[in-house]
């Protein structure tokens, strides 16, 4: 059975999130495409991972070096172990939600999500072979898409193979038909799902 992780970064909630409507059908197409799958939600929209601090990061580095059972590997733990990674975040001040941010270093886990050979050289412990990385912009998104190309980065440091990303821009510009903008991104959806899938 693969694991998607869902990482649901769509702060304004399943109901007024465009982002979201987005990732249920993302999620859709490719449960279709592989019945079989499990879908972890990881909820970032109550932002309750705490900030990491030099002490919580010392601490959560010791719990991995003894491979102790606790909440503060599972953020790492959950991207190790998944299949597939799909995050959904609106453009937010040229990035993503803080949110996100702060779920990515708790991800980013030594001995967990990445390690580093005897010669020094970083390798990424991820299984999965692809991130999605759903979004959606006020204004254009793709021109300056500084939140994938951190997601672009950081999935490789953490050994995912290969980034997506599908943006729905200018939704927010005056006189623009968000149900237009919105249905024309989603006709891309099924084909993501796909190469997500192979
Ligand atoms: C805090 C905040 C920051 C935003 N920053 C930007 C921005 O930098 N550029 C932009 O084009 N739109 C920006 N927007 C607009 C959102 O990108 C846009 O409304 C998006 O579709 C929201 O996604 P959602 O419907 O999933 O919440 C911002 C909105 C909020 C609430």
């Amino acid at each position: 059975m693969r694991q998607i992780l869902f990482v649901d970064a769509c702060m304004r909630g399943p109901e007024a999130s465009r982002t979201a409507r987005l990732c249920r059908r993302f999620l859709a197409e490719y449960a279709a495409l592989d019945p079989e799958t499990r879908v972890l939600r990881r909820d970032l929209t109550g932002a309750e991972l705490p900030v990491l601090t030099d002490r919580l990061s010392r601490e959560r580095d010791e719990l991995a070096r003894t491979g102790a059972d606790s909440p503060l590997l599972e953020p790492a733990r959950e991207v190790a172990g998944a299949d597939l990674i799909v995050v959904g975040a609106p453009y937010w001040d040229l990035s993503f939600p803080a949110a996100l941010k702060v779920y990515l270093e708790w991800a980013s886990c030594l001995g967990v999500t990445f390690r580093y050979t005897r010669e020094g050289v970083q390798v990424g412990m991820s299984r999965a072979r692809h991130l999605v990385y759903l979004t959606t912009g006020g204004g254009p998104v793709l021109a300056q898409n500084l939140g994938y190309d951190y997601l672009r980065a950081w999935a490789a440091m953490m050994g995912v193979g290969d980034t997506l990303c599908l943006a729905a821009e200018n939704l927010d510009i005056q006189g623009a038909d968000v149900e237009a903008i919105l249905s024309r991104a989603e006709e891309k959806i099924p084909a993501l799902a796909r190469r997500a899938a192979g």
